[in-house]
């Protein structure tokens, strides 16, 4: 349980907050690097700010405030022009990457000896692409690396998904070190689901091991024991807004009351030949059923979503009743408090990677035996975690199975 005031501590992210200043010390994947290739310049909004993120035609990225410098209007309506640089489709002042105004046409030919665009910035932050994501950072120098994880480079059918969840990003990340949801809210929920009465195998212990990059989350079930990866490997709660199981999942804060939900998948492609995919499919995915009205329940993450979403706009934590099953989202909640205190103090939070040598394929604990839903099946497997996968991706998957060897369903 929290305070109404350690609550709003905790779970505001806006600019100027602690836990703002906090959020923006890590890089957050906004947008696929496809999305950009689609339509050079996006919208963004990142824990309270308004920004644009755009590529400009030279390959590099930027990402200023939305807002232009000159009077105000949306940058994200502008355009990407030939010879570089965003033009504000207001009055056509032009920025590079880096926030620079490069032209101002009507204040060059009024007054061309003044030199007026020399003192004018668009603030820009910092952008990176890598795994087919485009990362942000709007924090303080000195920007630290962006991790480079080892499942970034694993031979598979690689794709990106995003929901829009309207609810704060703590509590979605307080579900990434939950281990006995997924017995109720997955398991068991499914099974009523498709009319059957048993039960899951119940959940007899839970662990929760620190290690640099987060916590990873143990669990031993009626059904298995200590010798099993679920105990000895787990899951990884990833710091400081990730789950990580094999897939990514980011809980990036839009604002306060709304999360960007980042799925990062990786499916098996058959035979051991050599496999490189050129462009990383993204999609958007659905939450609301627009029949009933209600949130999809039919997929994985969106059963996560109902969990979140009912919670409220900000979960009232202080009306909470924390049980032993809770163990972890407590440790989560102190390390946040914790690194409150270390910022303040100059230091680096929990989970920051500055050292570029060690930032090559950075391990990640991860449960190897393939059981369950990751057990080898003959056929592509169907993706269970997020609802409407677009005919577009799952036929080019298909079509790389039959390539390399796999067999499809007749
Ligand atoms: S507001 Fe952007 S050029 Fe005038
Ligand atoms: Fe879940």
């Amino acid at each position: 349980m929290l305070t109404p005031e350690q609550n709003d501590l905790l779970a505001r992210v806006g600019p100027g907050t602690p836990m703002g200043r906090l959020m923006r010390r890590y890089w957050h994947p906004v947008a696929a690097v496809g999305e950009l290739d689609d339509n050079p310049v996006k919208a963004i909004r990142l824990m309270g700010e308004d920004l644009v993120l755009f590529k400009d035609v030279t390959g590099e990225y930027g990402l200023l405030e939305r807002h232009c410098p000159h009077r105000r209007a949306d940058l994200s309506y502008g355009w990407v022009e030939e010879d570089g640089g965003l033009r504000c489709s207001y009055h056509g002042w032009l920025f590079d990457t880096e926030g620079r105004c490069i032209g101002q046409p009507f204040e060059q030919i009024a007054h061309p000896e003044a030199n007026f665009k020399e003192k004018v910035r668009a603030p820009a932050h910092h952008v990176q692409a890598k795994a087919g994501l485009l990362w942000a950072y709007t924090g303080e120098e000195p920007v630290p690396e962006l991790w480079d994880w080892d499942r970034f480079y694993d031979r598979g059918y690689k794709q990106v998904v995003f929901s829009e969840i309207p609810c704060n990003w703590l509590q979605c990340q307080e579900n990434s070190i939950d281990p006995v949801h997924f017995e109720w809210l997955h398991s068991n929920w499914s099974l009523r689901r498709n009319g059957s009465s048993e039960y899951s195998p119940t959940h007899t212990r839970i662990g929760f091991e620190e290690f640099e990059f987060g916590i990873r989350y143990l669990r031993i079930r009626s059904d298995t024991d200590e010798e099993n990866e679920l105990w000895k490997v787990g899951r990884v709660c990833l710091w400081p807004n990730a789950l990580y199981t094999g897939h990514f999942e980011w809980r990036v804060p839009i604002d306060d009351e709304n999360t960007l939900s980042v799925g990062w998948f990786i499916d098996p492609i058959p035979g051991e030949q050599p496999f490189e995919q050129e462009h990383i499919p993204y999609w958007h995915s659905p939450i609301v059923d627009k029949e009933t009205g209600r949130w999809i329940s039919s997929h994985i993450m969106n059963q996560d979503f109902i969990g979140w979403v009912g919670q409220g706009s900000v979960s009232d934590r202080w009306n909470e009743h924390l049980g032993e099953s809770d163990r972890g989202v407590i440790m989560l909640r102190k390390q946040f408090m914790d690194d409150l205190a270390v910022i303040e103090d100059g230091g680096d939070p929990k989970g920051i990677l500055r050292d570029a040598d060690r930032n090559a394929m950075v391990p990640l604990p991860r449960i190897r035996a393939e059981i369950g839903q990751f057990a080898p099946t003959k056929h592509p497997p169907r993706f269970p975690f997020l609802v409407d996968q677009p005919e577009a991706v799952s036929s080019e998957y298909h079509a790389l199975w039959a390539e390399y060897g796999g067999e499809l369903p007749s």
